[in-house]
């Protein structure tokens, strides 16, 4: 089914920087009514409002200081979300890190928040809010989810996570009963401070090393090819579907293939 993106409402965790302010601001250009950017930065959140204010114009967006990896926190952004804006359509799970070398964080920030997120949304705010049939989850993997990496094992492993716990819930068993579909967006390397300053956020020397020759060999994109690809999926994807956009490309999907494939004849 295609999801006319115009007049919803959307909230993004991270959504002040990187990506997730990319994605804000094409859901913008695609005629989305409002959009909260749920982050834990308030200088980035200020900044965003503001060059969101001049792009756009007046009350498309609010920020709410927000830190996934609490519940009550994250909460507090779907509740503000309903108040001011009286809806929730599209939610992004975007807030993540890539820093190996405190891992128990970077765990909680990009699987546990992500669980928040979904869970918050499936669960309640969207199935209760929506303003047309149906609404959207896309939950922010990365190609590190679907592939190996030996510099960012740990980094690698939650977002591996996002991809398991994703497609469960996308499953049309909690289709049927909440109307909301789960998608999975997997960036390729993109040009945000997440990239820039990856040095010095693994677990110690060899992985470094590791790091070193693992990037030079993938292509760079920016982040506004991401969001292009983000509402790409958002009106054309099913429930379920895990979708990679790197190199500037159009998304394509990812399909793990069904393991009785590798099962001896
Ligand atoms: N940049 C890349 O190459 C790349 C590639 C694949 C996947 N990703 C994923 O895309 C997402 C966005 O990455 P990015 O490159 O824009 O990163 P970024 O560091 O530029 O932005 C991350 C944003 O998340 C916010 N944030 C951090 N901790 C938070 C918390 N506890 N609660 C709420 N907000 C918090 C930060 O303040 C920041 O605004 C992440 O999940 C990342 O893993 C990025």
């Amino acid at each position: 089914m295609y999801f006319k993106i115009d007049c919803k409402v959307a909230l993004i965790s991270g959504g002040a920087s990187g990506i997730g302010l990319r994605y804000a601001k094409e859901l913008l250009r695609n005629g989305i009514r409002g959009v909260t950017l749920a982050d834990i930065n308030d200088y980035f959140g200020e900044k965003a409002l503001e060059e969101i204010r001049k792009e756009f114009g007046p009350n498309k967006a609010i920020y709410v200081k927000t830190d996934v990896t609490n519940r009550e926190s994250y909460e507090g952004a779907f509740k503000k979300t309903v108040e001011v804006f009286k809806n929730l359509d599209i939610l992004i799970n975007n807030a993540g890190i890539l820093n190996d070398g405190i891992w128990e964080k970077e765990i909680a920030i990009n699987v546990n928040g992500v669980i928040h997120g979904t869970l918050l949304g499936l669960e309640t705010y969207i199935p209760k809010y929506k303003s047309g049939d149906e609404g959207v989850i896309v939950n922010i993997s990365s190609i590190a989810g679907v592939k190996e990496s030996n510099h960012v094992p740990i980094y690698c492993a939650t977002k591996f996570a996002v991809i398991g716990l994703s497609k469960s819930f996308g499953h049309i068993f909690h289709y049927n009963r909440t109307k909301v579909k789960i998608l999975v967006l997997c960036p390729g390397v993109t040009e945000t401070p997440l990239i820039s300053d990856i040095h010095g956020k693994s677990l110690g020397p060899p992985y470094e090393e590791a790091m070193n020759s693992h990037l030079g060999d993938l292509p760079i994109q920016k982040p506004e090819n991401v969001a292009v690809a983000m509402v790409n999926i958002i009106k054309n994807a099913q429930t379920g579907t895990v979708w990679i956009a790197e190199g500037e490309e159009e998304p394509y999907e990812f399909i793990l293939p069904p393991r009785q494939n590798f099962a001896p004849k």
